[in-house]
């Protein structure tokens, strides 16, 4: 069976511990994903939405620390994206406890977001990331 979200080396970032993280982001929409079609019951789905706020803020502060040491130029620019996620994240989820947006929706907007974000954003750091003796 395929995955609501297949990895592909187009995706890689040139880092192992970068790639390692979004495939393990990757891999927790996916998990998302199969617990809403098998067995949704609240506390597995809350316990799945936790678990990917808490990897995907963990994930973006380390990227964040990493183009930083690396003197990625453009590493503010590429913060405030991140920061505009975990705002509009974090609005989604909200609006799920109100009934307003379903998990389905909330999934949907972040696999969108994620692979275009590693393929327009993320790789523009890769010259200076990979500099970094990591
Ligand atoms: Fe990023």
């Amino acid at each position: 069976m395929s995955h609501f979200i297949e990895w592909s080396p187009i995706y890689s970032v040139s880092n192992t511990a970068l790639d390692v993280q979004h495939k393990q982001i990757i891999k927790l929409m996916n998990d998302l994903h199969s617990i809403i079609y098998t067995y949704p019951n609240k506390e597995t789905l809350k316990k799945a939405i936790i678990r990917i706020r808490i990897i995907l803020e963990t994930h973006l502060r380390y990227e964040e620390t990493l183009m930083k040491y690396a003197s990625y130029p453009e590493c503010e620019k590429h913060r405030q994206i991140h920061r505009a996620l975990l705002i509009k994240t974090s609005v989604m989820f909200d609006s799920h406890k109100n009934k307003a947006v379903s998990i389905k929706e909330i999934l949907t907007f972040l696999k969108k977001w994620w692979l275009r974000h590693i393929i327009l954003d993320d790789m523009k750091y890769i010259e200076y990331v990979s500099k970094l003796d990591l």
